[in-house]
């Protein structure tokens, strides 16, 4: 086989650590190239489920004997510690691997000091390579781990005139079965979907990952989030049955703003406690709008289908914003046809001051 640069072997690493996305939580996606001395690809590795065994360890397996005085292409700095598995650093060290290049330092103060630990056993160590590339593959889990709380997106579904409802509160279906299809896939790469009980008590939904053909669940299942203040969720709703596990989370146990809602900083630190990485806020408009004026929302994913109301609820309600100067403003960074809808994603632009 011919030879690689590092550089095509980390675009390599990073392609392979995608396929991890929404099963390797509460750890991060990573994938390894291994190169022998000559250049030539000898071991392939990402990092499957929590628990597994890490990109390295895989590639390693792969590569034997032939990684001794290659290069190691890495998309995240090799773990330090002994968690569920060993520490990658020492793997590297032990199978001879004389260099070892890394996209983005390891911001989890438990597994991080990998690269120091290559460096004092005289392994070279380069880092940054691709390292924006990797960045945005692993967004969900480097922007939690390094501030504490989740990355939280917000997914809507509404008309092009953005209405979430007709006047008479029948919303079901407003988009179609592909977008309603996507929604489940988007649900499979979250650790929890989050939803108000002002929507819990309208429509009463499962809030599991399904495929929507067969009604079958999903294997892995987000955490239910219900915010729920007072805890009026009825005892029978569905999403108490023993679908995926369910938090109905009050203010009591949470924490209360100051007007006695549930506290949604103090909602998302609790669960990074649990493990939490990344979460899906499926709505409704006033729980969105109080996560948006909090200035929570990472990301937004609106599914705007082409149909008209003209009346009835808006897909968001009370963000803050009263004056034009104070709008939230976006960026697009996607847009996708999907069936007859438009999937639109935005991430907000950070605000002065
Ligand atoms: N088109 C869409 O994508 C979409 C998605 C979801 C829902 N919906 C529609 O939205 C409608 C329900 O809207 P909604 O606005 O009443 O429901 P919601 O946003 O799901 O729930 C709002 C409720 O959340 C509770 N809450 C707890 N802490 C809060 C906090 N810090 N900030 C804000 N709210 C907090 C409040 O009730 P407590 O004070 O009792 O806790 C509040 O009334 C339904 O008709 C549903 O069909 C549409």
């Amino acid at each position: 086989m011919a030879s690689v640069s590092v550089d095509e072997a980390m675009r390599r690493a990073i392609e392979l650590a995608a396929r991890g996305l929404g099963t390797t939580s509460p750890n991060p996606v990573v994938g390894c190239v291994l190169l022998d001395e000559g250049g030539e690809v000898v071991g392939e590795g990402f990092h499957a489920y929590a628990g597994g065994p890490h990109a390295e360890i895989v590639a390693l397996a792969q590569a034997g004997l032939r990684a001794k005085g290659g290069t190691a292409v890495v998309t995240l700095e090799p773990c330090d510690h002994t968690g569920r598995t060993g520490p990658c650093s020492s793997a590297l060290v032990q199978a001879g691997v004389g260099r070892v290049v890394i996209a983005v330092p390891d911001p989890n103060p438990v597994a991080s000091g990998g690269a120091a630990t290559l460096r004092a056993a005289g392994v070279r160590v380069d880092l940054g390579v691709r390292g924006e590339e990797a960045e945005a593959g692993n967004v969900a889990w480097l922007t939690s781990m390094r501030r504490g709380w989740p990355y939280v997106i917000w997914k809507y579904a509404a008309t092009l005139d953005g209405r979430s409802a007709a006047a008479d509160g029948t919303s079901m279906w407003i988009t179609s079965e592909a977008a309603r299809i996507d929604v489940h896939a988007l649900r499979g790469t979250v650790d929890a979907v989050i939803a108000g009980v002002g929507t819990v008590l309208a429509d009463d939904p499962r809030l599991t990952a399904r495929n929507l053909r067969d009604g079958s669940l999903a294997i892995r299942q987000p955490l239910r989030v219900v915010v729920d203040s007072s805890g009026r969720t009825p005892a029978d709703a569905r999403v108490r049955d023993g679908a995926a596990r369910t938090w109905i989370a009050t203010a009591d146990e949470v924490g209360a703003d100051p007007d006695g809602r549930v506290d949604l900083s103090a909602l998302l630190a609790a669960l990074h406690q649990r493990g939490v990485r990344a979460v899906l806020l499926e709505g409704g408009p006033r729980l969105a709008g109080a996560f948006l004026e909090a200035g929570l929302v990472d990301k937004i994913v609106g599914y705007v289908a082409p149909r008209l109301l003209g009346a009835g609820p808006t897909a968001l309600v009370d963000a803050g914003v009263t004056t034009i100067a104070e709008a939230i403003d976006l960026e697009f960074v996607d847009v996708t046809q999907i069936g007859p809808d438009l999937r639109i994603t935005a991430l907000p632009r950070k605000r002065e001051g």
